[in-house]
Formats: C-alpha cells, structure tokens, sequence
C-alpha cells in the first residue's frame, strides 16, 4: 500500500462519520480502510448505540475502543453499513473478500438500507475481475467446486493457510473478465458447496467514498 492510498483510506473513513445516524445501530465492515472507520467512529461512540461487526476482527477492534457490539439477531434492519472493497465500478458494483470477510459481510450489507463504500482511488475499475473473485467453500466439497469454476471459465487457486470465521476455507477466482457481475453472482450462488462468492452486484453500494487527487468524490446511486 503506498502512502497516497493510505491517507486516501483516512480521509474516506473520516468523511464516512457523517452518514452515522446520532443514536443508531452501525454496520462496520472488515479491512484497513475499515479499521480507519472504527478509529473515527470511535470519537463518537458516545452518540451511538453499538455496532454490528462484519467479521471477529472488526469485533475486536470494536471492544478495544470500547464500542458495543451487537448481535444481528438481536436488532432489525440497520441504517448504515460502512466498508471498503477490493474492486468497484462506476455503476457500484464490487469485488469483496480480500480480508475473508465476504460471507458476514454480504448478511450485514443484505440488512441495512444504505451500503457507504469507502476506498481509495486505486480499487475504481472500468470492469471487474482483476482482482481475484473469492468463493468461501465449505471444506469438504473444495475440488467439486473448483471444477465448477473452471467450466465456468475461471482459474481458481486455494487461499493458502487461511480459514474463515465461519470455519470454512477460500478459493480465489483468477483470469475472470466480468462483464455481468449481476449474472456471474447469482452462478456463482448455484454450485453446491459455496456459502458466499464475494461479487457484490445484486446489493451493490449505495454510496461510494472514492479518494481523488484532490479531496473526496462522491457517487451515489
Ligand atoms: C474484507 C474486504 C475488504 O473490504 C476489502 O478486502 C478491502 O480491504 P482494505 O480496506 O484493506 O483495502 O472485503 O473481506
């Protein structure tokens, strides 16, 4: 990460704050730029209720600053749900799950009305699928459903020494051009064995904070 992409990464995350509604439940997501959130929600933590933790990092992080954190069976649909992505278009599309936090990410994002996505400029993209797509796998069917994959044109490699916080392991997606993410998701959903794929095209983001050259840009849908 270069010095550019991390202030970036500040800045989205400070400009994040003011889509925190004063007494709400927050949805926070997993990852660097969403680390820098937490510390600014921090600053506020007075004005808030809690907040629902996207992986057991982020719940960590959250206790250490003294942020409750609330169970998501315990509370109805959340206002805001604030967190970074690996790729995203224009149109707010978005590779997730670089961290391996796709699954907890995707229910929280399903639950809460508005999805803030905060990155740095360099996750813009005119198309996605450099970034390797990752496919969470309930261990047992890991060859069956790499070669699903592979019939559906993708290169998939196992996340080396990595299990997810629901105890299953990640296959990144490689040499995919995704023209129809929308498609490729719902695909994606169809095989046998995978609990979440990490394309966020049905419940994109609803607002983008993008780092720029100068200050922050703003894309809504
Ligand atoms: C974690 C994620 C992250 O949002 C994504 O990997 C971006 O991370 P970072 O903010 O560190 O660049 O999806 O599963």
């Amino acid at each position: 990460m270069t010095q550019l992409q991390d202030e970036q990464k500040r800045a989205v995350a400070q400009a994040a704050i003011r889509y925190v509604p004063i007494g709400s439940v927050v949805g926070v997501g997993t990852g660097s730029t969403a680390n820098y959130f937490i510390d600014e929600l921090a600053k506020i933590k007075h004005k808030i209720e809690g907040a629902v933790a996207s992986s057991e990092s982020t719940a960590q992080r959250l206790r250490e600053h003294h942020i409750e954190v609330v169970d998501l069976n315990n509370i109805g649909e959340l206002p805001v749900y604030i967190d970074g992505a690996d790729e995203i278009t224009e149109h707010l599309h978005m590779i997730k799950g670089g961290g391996g936090a796709l699954t907890r990410e995707k229910i929280v994002a399903a639950t809460t009305k508005k999805f803030i996505c905060i990155a740095d400029h360099s996750k813009l993209v005119r198309v996605l699928g450099k970034f390797p797509v990752p496919v969470e796998v309930i261990p047992m069917a890991r060859s069956y459903v790499a070669r699903e994959i592979v019939k559906l044109g993708g290169h998939p490699v196992l996340r080396q020494g990595f299990i997810t916080d629901n105890k299953n392991i990640i296959l990144d997606i490689h040499g995919l051009q995704i023209l129809n993410p929308t498609e490729l998701e719902a695909n994606l959903n169809q095989i046998t064995g995978i609990v979440t794929n990490g394309l966020f095209a049905r419940r994109g983001a609803n607002v983008l904070l993008l780092g720029a050259d100068k200050g922050i840009r703003t894309v809504e849908m």
